[in-house]
């Protein structure tokens, strides 16, 4: 079932809650592909009643990112989740979720604004604003669905932590379900943006990878110091491939370490052909 409006969605919970069903939500921007899938189908397997919403959330784009061009294909994504046993597609419109005056002017709407120490690193460098946007849409999400559990991917690491972080101090009641990174076969962590890729953008896309199994190797074999394991990369990354970062981060607090060990997410971010993919890997 294809719904666009809040009431909607409300009244369809609230009835799924009186017979006592369980409800998960997974939320995506469309343009569903594997990886979505597989969060889906999670969650499917989990939950009596499974909701996806999609939505191109605007205030998650800083000035100059991709907003418009973001591919929407709504028809294909609602077929996708119908096959795949979901209940309600939740596709609000952007006045629908923020209201007509707020989408005019940030001054008149309200922000969840997640921890500076979380945000201010990885993606959270260069995208200024963008976490503050994601955790504002996640929260009303989480509010008008009111889901038992919802299900987000290991691909955006730094997100799930910053949601996570998020649940805990706003103490919002739903469980986080992480869902680890689906791949192509050559390695290529699926992602919507891998739309904008040429074929030769895509085998340079295949450095984000090689990398990280390459530290992980490494590390496997008894190298600990992150700045030895960062020089890995050197070996792989050529003038194709603009690096944005390449960090070792703790897995739950994103803290830096300098010592590699079981619990350190390596993250990676690089532009290909002017596209910007983020992958990560944990070394444990
Ligand atoms: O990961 C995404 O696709 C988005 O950031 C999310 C969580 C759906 C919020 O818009």
């Amino acid at each position: 079932m294809l719904l666009h409006t809040i009431k909607e969605v409300r009244e369809q919970v609230k009835q799924w809650k009186k017979e006592g069903l369980t409800v998960g939500l997974v939320p995506t921007m469309g343009a569903l592909h594997e990886g979505h899938l597989s969060l889906i189908q999670k969650a499917v397997s989990q939950c009596d009643k499974v909701v996806v919403s999609i939505f191109v959330n605007p205030i998650q784009f800083c000035p100059g990112e991709d907003l418009d061009k973001y591919p929407r294909t709504l028809e294909a994504d609602t077929k996708l989740c119908q096959d795949a046993g979901v209940s309600v597609v939740f596709a609000p419109t952007p006045a629908e979720m923020y209201g007509e005056r707020e989408m005019r002017t940030n001054d008149f709407l309200t922000y969840v604004i997640p921890p500076f120490f979380h945000v201010h690193k990885l993606c959270g460098k260069s995208r200024v604003g963008h976490f503050d946007g994601v955790c504002t849409v996640v929260n009303k999400l989480f509010n008008i669905v009111q889901a038992d559990r919802a299900y987000f991917g290991e691909k955006d690491a730094q997100q799930l932590s910053i949601i996570r972080k998020m649940v805990e101090d706003l103490n919002i009641p739903i469980e986080i379900v992480p869902c680890p990174i689906i791949r192509e076969e050559s390695g290529l962590a699926l992602s919507s943006r891998n739309k904008y890729l040429s074929a030769e953008d895509k085998v340079h896309a295949l450095a984000l990878y090689q990398i990280l199994n390459n530290i992980k190797l490494c590390y496997k074999k008894g190298v600990t110091d992150v700045q030895a394991l960062k020089e890995t990369a050197i070996f792989i990354l050529n003038e194709h491939h603009d690096l944005e970062y390449l960090e070792f981060l703790d897995d739950k607090d994103l803290e830096e370490v300098t010592e590699a060990n079981d619990n350190t997410r390596v993250f990676i971010a690089c532009k290909v052909g002017g596209v910007r993919l983020i992958d990560n890997m944990l070394l444990g």
